[in-house]
């Protein structure tokens, strides 16, 4: 047999399902995953827009489409979610995507080469980051604080790296939940365009927002065209019916449509149309104001939780929305060596924060927790586990440093 592609070389496939593998066990509590909760599917509303689809449309919707999307969904997005965010653009400006995956891939072959640097956040999403080493770059973590990217490491690491992409979260960041703060937001689009760098902003959790105000995107103070916006419906209606946008300048949009044709030359037309409707009939709103209070309700419960079991040594962010929350034990413990003993021994699963950056080393004692898919009663009894593993490690370190 040849040889694999050297591309392939540092990509090992995701480390996260290969600790999974480990679980299957319903006794196990789950903090793992990154999934929507179940019950957050439309499914009858999506039965019932899918039925009456078909009904007028539907020759129409199981032919082949156009590469740039399904007109009424391109409309709908220009008219129904961009301008919600003080966006305005025409259909040469948006690209339909099957899920934000695809938009971070075909930013990608639109601008790198092999050897190119990309600037990501650290940590970041690890699925971007698995694209980006497919596509054999030179990818530079950026440090983070609350409030999201540092702007003067950003400033430091762009004059240094020449980078010709920034990938960036800005809104619950995946895996922190963190939110880059509105100055902030100025300044990388400031940044953007003086070192004339690409954003992709990746903002599929803007609309789990359970408590705080909105902020405008990076987006909205870009004057150049150099960011580029990637939105998704995986959070909000479904993952399942993998359909996102990316928005953003005439000539990187058409770039990106061209290398689309190669990678599935459309996006499915039903769930783009199934995505329209929910938007022209005025449906989306009123379906996430029914999710947000059950999200809202296990964020806290987490959160409460672990103001009350887990060791003061450990630290924690604390989101206004998304999926994940952040934490960091002393130095000295990591967390990869603690997932076995939490799985095996304890029954509770949680994300070694490692595998979300570019070396591991950097964040051996980080880890993730997602909240989404338990019940209130599980995620308070799974973080009083999780607070015992935890101090009994601490424990265990002191020990063995006197
Ligand atoms: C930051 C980020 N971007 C993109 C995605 C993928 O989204 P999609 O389902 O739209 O491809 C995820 C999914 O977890 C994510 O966390």
């Amino acid at each position: 047999m040849p040889a694999f592609a050297k591309r392939l070389d540092k990509v090992t496939g995701s480390a996260i399902r290969a600790l999974f593998s480990l679980l299957g066990d319903p006794k196990i509590i789950s903090f793992g995953g990154g999934n929507p909760a179940k019950e957050s599917f439309p499914v009858d509303l999506v039965q019932k827009y899918t039925d009456e689809l078909y009904k007028q449309d539907g020759a129409a919707i199981l032919q082949y489409g156009a590469t740039e999307g399904y007109k009424p969904y391109i409309k709908a997005c220009l008219d129904a979610l961009l301008k919600n965010k003080g966006l305005s653009g025409t259909s040469a400006n948006l690209l339909a995507l099957t899920g934000s995956m695809q938009g971070i891939d075909l930013i990608c072959r639109t601008f790198l080469d092999p050897g190119d640097t990309i600037l990501v956040e650290a940590p970041t999403f690890l699925g971007a980051l698995q694209t980006f080493n497919l596509y054999q770059t030179n990818i530079i973590p950026v440090a983070m604080d609350n409030d999201g990217l540092i702007m003067s490491e950003l400033e430091e690491a762009i004059i240094k790296h020449r980078p010709k992409l920034l990938y960036c979260i800005p809104t619950f960041q995946n895996p922190t939940g963190r939110t880059l703060t509105l100055e902030r937001r100025k300044t990388v689009a400031e940044l953007a365009a003086k070192y004339d760098v690409v954003v992709i902003e990746d903002d599929p959790y803007c609309e789990l927002r359970y408590s705080g105000t909105p902020l405008p995107t990076i987006k909205s103070f870009d004057t150049t065209g150099n960011v580029v916006l990637l939105n998704s419906f995986s959070k909000t209606l479904s993952p399942g019916m993998r359909v996102g946008y990316a928005f953003g300048r005439e000539d990187i949009i058409r770039k990106m449509t061209i290398c689309k044709q190669s990678a599935d030359t459309h996006t499915s037309n039903i769930t783009q149309a199934i995505a329209a409707e929910f938007l022209t009939n005025n449906a989306l709103a009123p379906h996430l104001e029914s999710v947000i209070p059950m999200y809202s309700k296990k964020l806290n419960a987490m959160l409460n939780a672990m103001d009350k079991y887990f060791p003061t040594e450990c630290t924690y962010t604390k989101p206004e929305g998304g999926l994940f929350v952040w934490g960091e034990l002393p130095y000295g413990i990591r967390t990869l060596d603690l997932f076995k003993t939490a799985v095996e021994e304890y029954k509770v699963a949680f994300i070694p924060g490692e595998h979300f950056y570019p070396s591991p080393e950097l964040g051996y004692n980080t880890f993730r927790l997602n909240f989404s898919s338990e019940s209130i009663e599980r995620i308070e009894n799974g973080i009083m586990l999780l607070g015992e593993l935890f101090k009994e490690a601490i424990n265990k370190k002191t020990i063995d440093n006197k």
